[in-house]
């Protein structure tokens, strides 16, 4: 019995039991608490990691956002500038334009009012003297360009046009390439020689008588001419006033040199019988009022 007793384990005080008890219990706190920091740390670093990273990712959509739009403004204020200029560079034409077509006008206002004012100083002119002006309204363009198309600008010497009155031959020479200072205008009436200055201020105009053009050209000429071309009334003088001139003219002439007159009759104005030159017809200008033929005479 008394071994039976012994044998039994003593027994553990409680208190005892209580302090392992509490012991492992605050060794296990510890654990845990020790983990649970562990784990608090990690998460905040993944977290403030994480937070970081989007920070970061949202700077560069921010940047990237930034930079398309200064991208898209730009290209809008280059569209913007290129529309101006375009719409600035498309107003300037229009006005240019607009400016061409107001100075055509005007020129051709002004056109038909130097027409109608050669129309009536030259009917003038005719009332006061007809036999010496010898039309009543000055030639049209086409017989113009006609007389002027047989004389040729490159032949060297002056160019002498009789009886030039409000100048449509000598507008016509000039445009044909005869330059305004080889001409000599020879025209009897002073106000068509005003009006000549006016108009070919670098031409020579001469007030006097072609009928008499060695004498009339005295001190003007040196050389041989390049051409004559008459708009004189040569029917309204006899054969031998005409002829003379013609013979006069063929002398100051260069060779093969012409000299253009043009007729409102149906047959040459100088007498052809006498000889001693060649005279060729044109065609007759139907568009002339009235209807006109350009002779034109050269040496034999
Ligand atoms: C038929 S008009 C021609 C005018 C101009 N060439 C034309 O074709 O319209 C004749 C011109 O010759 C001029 N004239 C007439 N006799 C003249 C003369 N003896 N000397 C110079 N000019 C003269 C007149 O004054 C007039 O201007």
């Amino acid at each position: 019995m008394p071994d039976l007793i012994s044998r039994r384990r003593p027994a553990v005080p409680i208190a005892v039991k209580a302090r392992v008890f509490r012991d492992r219990l605050e060794e296990e706190f510890k654990v845990t608490v020790a983990r649970a920091r562990r784990q608090f740390a990690a998460t905040r670093g993944k977290l403030r990691q994480e937070a970081r990273e989007a920070r970061e990712r949202l700077k560069s959509e921010i940047e990237q956002a930034t930079a398309d739009l200064k991208t898209g403004v730009a290209r809008a204020a280059g569209r913007v500038k290129s529309t101006r200029h375009r719409l600035e560079g498309e107003a300037r034409l229009t006005a240019a334009k607009m400016k061409l077509r107001v100075a055509k006008a005007k020129s051709k206002a002004k056109q038909a009012a130097d027409k109608l004012e050669d129309e009536a100083r030259f009917l003038r002119t005719w009332i006061e003297s007809p036999l010496k002006t010898g039309a009543v309204s000055p030639s049209g363009p086409d017989l113009a360009r006609e007389m002027a198309r047989h004389v040729d600008p490159q032949m060297p010497g002056l160019v002498v046009e009789l009886g030039p009155g409000t100048g449509p031959v000598t507008e016509a020479l000039v445009a044909r390439g005869v330059a305004e200072q080889r001409l000599v205008l020879i025209e009897y009436d002073s106000d068509f020689c005003r009006l000549l200055r006016e108009r070919f201020p670098r031409a020579t105009v001469l007030q006097g008588d072609a009928y008499a053009i060695a004498e009339t050209l005295r001190g003007h000429v040196h050389d041989r001419i390049a051409a004559v071309v008459s708009s004189l009334p040569l029917m309204t003088k006899s054969p031998r006033e005409r002829l003379g001139l013609l013979r006069q003219s063929l002398a100051l002439l260069a060779e093969r040199a012409p000299f253009v007159q043009f007729t409102y009759a149906a047959a040459s104005p100088i007498p052809l019988r006498e000889g001693g030159f060649y005279a060729e017809p044109g065609r007759r200008i139907w568009k002339n009022i009235p209807p006109a033929r350009v002779w034109v005479y050269r040496q034999a």
